[in-house]
């Protein structure tokens, strides 16, 4: 059977991967990220009530309008320009599916989009989808800072697009005003599109606020911001993003939008609408929640030899394990991660899987602590029994 060129370039995701040993080994799962804890009743409530009135057939294809209105207004505010409801903002299945219609809507065959890796497993592959090819920068422990050098090497007559993630999967990085600047810098003078993802915008640490790269004013005429609801209110199973992006960038994603998906499933956008109605009170609970979580974290690798820097924002830590004293700290990241798995119960994902460029992501493996603090205890358990000595 004859397949396409594109299903050559990627195979499936090895963060799911892991959380199938996981299933099938009776591991915890801090593979994938995902919280295990419950979700905020308001907004199950309110998808649940919009079931029972009959908000149960498509929505206008950019979104269910309540939605479409509080993300309008939420966006007005922070990327400083008038965000309208109707014309620039889509709503999508998933940050995953505004990662590929936003590839789509720029790139064209033989055409280059910049990737920093280590990188969230989906970006290569988006780029595959729209035909282009995704050209990796690589950011080394334990800083992982983007640098202007770098970044100039890493472009060609052929690119046309970066995509930036931030707060940052796997690394825990926010990139700072230095790095932000490097990047408008090489947006500006090589006439690029800024794809940016922003699925952690709210999960951040030691008092950091986001800055979203799309309200410098250099930036806001060639940005596309992404965000989704699945991390920020425990969703992820909801399969919730959005897209905001100015005039012509915008009428680029929805046809793509329109015919990937039709909509975003309308009763969870009515939970979304709520969601993004939730108090103050919401956010700061869960920032202090995220503290203790990665606090425990770090303890936890600490106590059992890893070295780790803590994340600056979303829920991961890279560890390096090259130092344990035990023989499996000599195996590369991908038969670590089977061990710690299979033998430890403890799901993890391997370092060099972040990255295309090889001998990067050596001795490391990324934990996610989305987690109730039992499951956290439990590992801490675990991880003590196998591998202290
Ligand atoms: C950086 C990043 N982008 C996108 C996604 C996927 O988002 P969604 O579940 O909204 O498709 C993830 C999930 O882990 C992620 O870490």
């Amino acid at each position: 059977m004859q397949t396409s060129w594109r299903v050559t370039q990627f195979r499936e995701s090895v963060i799911r991967d892991m959380t199938r040993l996981a299933l099938q080994h009776g591991a915890i799962n801090l593979s994938q990220g995902f919280p295990d804890f419950g979700t905020e009743q308001a907004i199950v409530e309110a998808a649940v009530t919009a079931m029972r009135e009959g908000l149960n057939q498509y929505t206008v294809t950019w979104g269910y309008p309540p939605l479409r209105e509080k993300l309008a207004e939420m966006y007005t505010a922070r990327l400083g320009w008038p965000v309208h409801p109707n014309q620039h903002v889509t709503v999508t299945c998933g940050v995953t599916e505004g990662i590929v219609i936003a590839m789509m809507a720029v790139l064209n065959a033989g055409d280059e989009v910049i990737i920093f890796e280590p990188a969230h497993d989906n970006f290569r592959p988006a780029a595959f989808m729209a035909g282009a090819t995704p050209v990796s920068v690589p950011l080394t422990p334990p800083n992982y800072r983007i640098t202007p050098e770098q970044l100039a090497t890493a472009v060609t007559p052929k690119t046309r697009a970066l995509l930036l993630n931030t707060p940052h999967n796997p690394t825990g990085r926010v990139f700072d005003a230095a790095e932000l600047e490097a990047i408008t810098a090489i947006v500006l003078k090589h006439d690029l599109v800024l794809i940016t993802d922003e699925i952690y915008d709210r999960i951040l640490y030691d008092g950091r606020s986001h800055l979203s790269p799309g309200s410098l004013p250099a930036l806001r005429d060639r940005t596309i911001t992404l965000g989704g609801l699945g991390k920020t209110f425990a969703i992820t199973g909801w399969r919730l993003g959005y897209a905001i992006a100015p005039d012509e960038l915008a009428r680029a994603l929805r046809p793509l939008h329109d015919f990937t998906s039709i909509c975003a499933p309308t009763p969870l956008q009515a939970g979304a609408a709520a969601a993004l109605n939730l108090p103050a009170e919401f956010y700061e609970a869960s920032t202090a929640a995220y503290h203790q979580r990665r606090a425990l974290m770090m303890e936890i690798l600490e106590a059992n030899g890893f070295q780790a820097t803590p994340p600056q924002g979303a829920y991961y830590v890279m560890a390096d394990y090259s130092h344990l004293a035990i023989p499996q700290a000599q195996l590369p990241p991908m038969a670590f991660a089977h061990w710690l798995t299979k033998e430890v119960g403890v799901a993890v994902v391997p370092g060099d899987s972040f990255y295309s460029l090889p001998g990067y992501g050596q001795g490391m493996v990324r934990f996610a602590f989305p987690k109730k603090y039992e499951t956290l205890m439990e590992v801490a358990t675990r991880l003590r029994q196998k591998l202290t000595v």
